[in-house]
Order: structure tokens, then C-alpha cells, then sequence
């Protein structure tokens, strides 16, 4: 992945069925292919499971790349619902969410499971997204970068990432997903600062992998550029406004 280029990641979650994720794929790749951004911006979608092998599909030999909302920490074995991160590289996956609020919130993803899905995910060579971001409470009790660094440290702790990887953070407050209230980019200026010293101090003295820090949380095609003008912003990850090719497209044109 390069180092300067912006990266804009569309988390379908459980939102489209499979013929609709296939038709929006179709169309996504039309659309982007005729906008000529692959130079500006990298773009990856992903799908539920269950579109995840159609959309590949649609996007095999082109430059749209594959990413998965979650995977597991073992190659094989007796996990009844569960798909291997290394059977996800093996199926063209690049990039893999992992910890989203959605899951800690939902289905019960502690720090411990995130810390062995990023190692695992290193060991595959899938670039992880490590999703982090604090709760309306956590914030009201003026705790929201104490919550960060944590998840950031919890997350990273003990991991071992090569120079030449690449590690991705989307910081999502959880009180701006899905809400329509985004945080002010001042604000994420001195969280992601936050957020990059904790990710230094828990890697140590270890060489630096290529860190990437993206937001999410309610962006859309009016803001995404007051994110993304901030230099140490690479980026975003996209729920709600990704879902439609045509409007996701003009989202990315306004990076
Ligand atoms: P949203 O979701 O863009 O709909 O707020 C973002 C996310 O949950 O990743």
C-alpha cells in the first residue's frame, strides 16, 4: 500500500443482500474505473459473508480491493460459524475490520480476541483495521482518551509486526456511527495525535510498521474533506453513505 495515498474503506455490515451487493459492486466499479481516482484514493468494500465470494468476483483483476467486516483466529478446527482470516486471504481478502464497536458492542469481541485476530491477520499478511473509538458515556465522563489509548494498547500489546506491514486504525467514536453527528476535525486531530503516541509506546522500540489512522462515524460526501485535509488523517471507513455506488462515488471525489 503507499504511503501517501488515501484509503476509503465501505463497511457494508448486514445491510444488502447478495444480488444488491453484486449490483452496487457492478456499478461501483463502472463508475470508478470511468472517474479515473485510483490514483488519488484506494478504496476497499466489504461485504457481508454471505455476497463476500460474488463481489470478489466483480472486483477480480481490477482495483478495487476485497476487505471482510471480521474473521477468525485459527487456521482450521471445531468453531461452528466462524471463517478462518486464512481462508479469507486464500479467497483475495486485503483488509480486515476487526474489533468494530459493532462487535464489542454486540457479539461480545473482548480485547483479548481482538489482540489474537490482528496477530493472526499479521501472520496471514492481511492488513488489519483495528476499529477503536469510545462511547457517548465514556466521553460525558471525560474519559474518551483514556478509552483510546487503552484500546489501542489492549489491542497492539505483545504483537509482532514486520517494518514492511502495514497496520490500519479507524478511530469511530461510537456516538457518531450511524448518527448523522460526526466528530469536529479539530477534535480528531488531537485524538488521532493520541492514538499515534499510544501506538508508539505500545510498539516499543520495535522498527514501525506503515500506520495509517482513518475516521469514521457519520461521514458523508459534505464532510469526508474536512477529515481527509488533515495530514495525519489517511482516510476513512463508510457505512451508511457507501451503500449506493453513485453517491459513494461522489463521496470520493470530494477527497
Ligand atoms: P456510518 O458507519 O458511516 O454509517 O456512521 C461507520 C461504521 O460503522 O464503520
Amino acid at each position: 500500500m503507499e504511503k501517501n495515498k488515501k484509503i476509503v474503506i465501505a463497511n457494508w455490515k448486514m445491510q444488502l443482500s447478495p444480488a444488491e451487493a453484486s449490483l452496487q459492486a457492478k456499478n461501483f466499479k463502472k463508475l470508478y474505473n470511468k472517474a479515473g481516482l485510483e490514483k488519488k484514493v484506494e478504496v476497499a468494500i466489504a461485504p457481508d459473508f454471505l455476497s463476500y465470494l460474488e463481489v470478489a468476483k466483480v472486483f477480480a483483476g481490477s482495483n478495487i480491493f476485497l476487505a471482510a467486516q471480521n474473521g477468525y483466529s485459527e487456521t482450521k478446527g471445531a468453531f461452528t460459524g466462524e471463517i478462518s482470516l486464512a481462508t479469507l486471504k486464500e479467497t483475495g481478502c486485503t483488509y480486515v475490520l476487526i474489533g468494530h464497536s459493532e462487535r464489542r458492542q454486540f457479539f461480545a469481541e473482548t480485547d483479548e480476541s481482538i489482540n489474537n485476530k490482528i496477530s493472526f491477520a499479521l501472520q496471514q499478511d492481511l492488513i488489519p483495521v483495528l476499529c477503536i473509538g469510545e462511547t457517548f458515556a465514556d466521553r460525558k465522563d471525560g474519559r474518551k482518551d483514556v478509552v483510546v489509548m487503552q484500546q489501542v494498547q489492549n489491542a497492539l500489546r505483545g504483537i509482532d509486526i514486520k517494518p514492511s506491514q502495514t497496520l490500519i486504525i479507524a478511530y469511530e467514536p461510537v456516538w457518531a456511527i450511524g448518527s448523522g453527528q460526526a466528530m469536529q476535525p479539530a477534535e480528531l486531530k488531537h485524538t488521532a495525535m493520541i492514538i499515534r503516541q499510544s501506538l508508539i509506546d505500545v510498539l516499543e522500540d520495535k522498527d514501525l510498521p506503515l500506520v495509517k489512522i482513518i475516521y469514521g462515524g457519520s461521514v458523508n460526501s459534505e464532510n469526508i474533506s474536512s477529515f481527509t485535509d488533515l495530514d495525519i488523517i489517511s482516510g476513512a471507513l463508510i457505512g451508511g453513505a457507501s451503500l449506493e455506488a453513485e453517491k459513494f462515488i461522489d463521496l470520493i471525489k470530494q477527497i
